[in-house]
């Protein structure tokens, strides 16, 4: 693990988290491979970002020059084979362990010994994840949060085969991209989301249970407890259907009834309401921006 870090690959670039991670990575520096399996994922995704970055332009706090770098250092693929030249790979597919396990393993093949893997699971087990790595060494949690390109906190949790120096090479890591670094336990939910998720849920229930709207119990929250975005309009922002993941990978764990996806959540998603990706969830957007754009 010697090498230094200078070409980071992301695993589910065209999705939600992934997108604002290669944003994180390249900004910082960082030659970064987008990889997908869907193509039109990633289509979408860095159209998104080249918007992203304009509007930074626009507002004066970046320069085009900037911007003009910052885009040449993304690459994007759907083979995996490509990603033989990353010395550290964020995974941020779909919230599922059989996913996670099986596209480490093909990825065991495909990167050299010094690679680093790293996981952006918001529940699941990194030591359950780092199984099918065959590298337990140098696997490691980091969990960005949402939306990456805006946010500096990364929850970092060592597995319990980590190595001490991929955990400290990975605390680096996340200081020389900008990022904040929290070191937590591999317990399921970390810190953030073992509060998060029970909540979201408990407000999902409110709105079943025709307590207030959403946009009132959004204004409630931010108005008397001063939070800077509602629970309802963060839902729309995590992914309806990102939601019920996380709920399905955190329920049976924690065994916690408000971890339990509401069935209200499982409606809205049935009928194609996956908040800001789909254009419609709690609210209604323009689909075809990224958050902060
Ligand atoms: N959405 C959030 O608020 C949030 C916050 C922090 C962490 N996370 C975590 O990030 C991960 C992704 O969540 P998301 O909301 O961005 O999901 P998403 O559904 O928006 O995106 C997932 C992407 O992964 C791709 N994908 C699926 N299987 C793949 C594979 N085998 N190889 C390569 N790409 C693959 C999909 O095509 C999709 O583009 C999950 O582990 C989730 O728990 C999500």
């Amino acid at each position: 693990m010697s090498k230094p870090i200078e070409t980071v690959a992301v695993c589910g670039a065209g999705g939600t988290m992934g997108a604002g991670i290669a944003i994180v990575c390249a900004r910082a520096g960082f030659r970064t491979i987008c990889h997908d399996v869907a193509d039109e994922s990633l289509d979408r995704a860095l159209r998104q970002t080249g918007n992203f970055f304009a509007k930074s332009v626009e507002r004066g706090k970046m320069q085009a020059a900037d911007k003009n770098a910052v885009m040449g250092r993304l690459s994007r693929t759907t083979a995996l084979a490509d990603l033989a030249d990353a010395d550290l790979v964020i995974e941020a597919v779909f919230e599922d362990l059989g996913v996670k396990r099986a596209l480490f393993g093909r990825l065991d093949k495909v990167c050299p010994a010094h690679t680093m893997f790293a996981s952006n699971t918001s529940t699941l087990s990194i030591t359950e994840i780092a199984a099918g790595s065959g590298r337990e060494d140098r696997v490691v949690g980091l969990h960005f949060c949402l939306p990456a390109q805006l946010m500096r906190l990364i929850e970092v949790s060592p597995g319990i085969n980590t190595s001490d120096a991929t955990l400290r090479t990975a605390w680096a890591w996340c200081e020389k991209a900008g990022q904040l670094p929290v070191r937590t336990q591999d317990k399921p939910g970390f810190i953030l989301n073992a509060l998060l998720i029970p909540f979201l849920n408990d407000c999902i229930r409110a709105v079943e249970a025709g307590v207030a709207a959403p946009a009132d119990i959004d204004t409630a929250i931010k108005g008397g407890l001063g939070y800077r975005m509602g629970p309802l309009e963060l839902i729309d922002l995590i992914g309806l259907d990102t939601q019920v993941r996380l709920c399905e990978a955190f329920y049976p764990i924690t065994l916690d009834p408000r971890a339990a996806a509401p069935p209200l959540l499982r409606r809205m998603v049935a009928a194609g309401l996956l908040g800001r990706k789909s254009g419609r969830g709690f609210f209604t957007y323009d689909a075809g921006k990224m958050f902060g754009a």
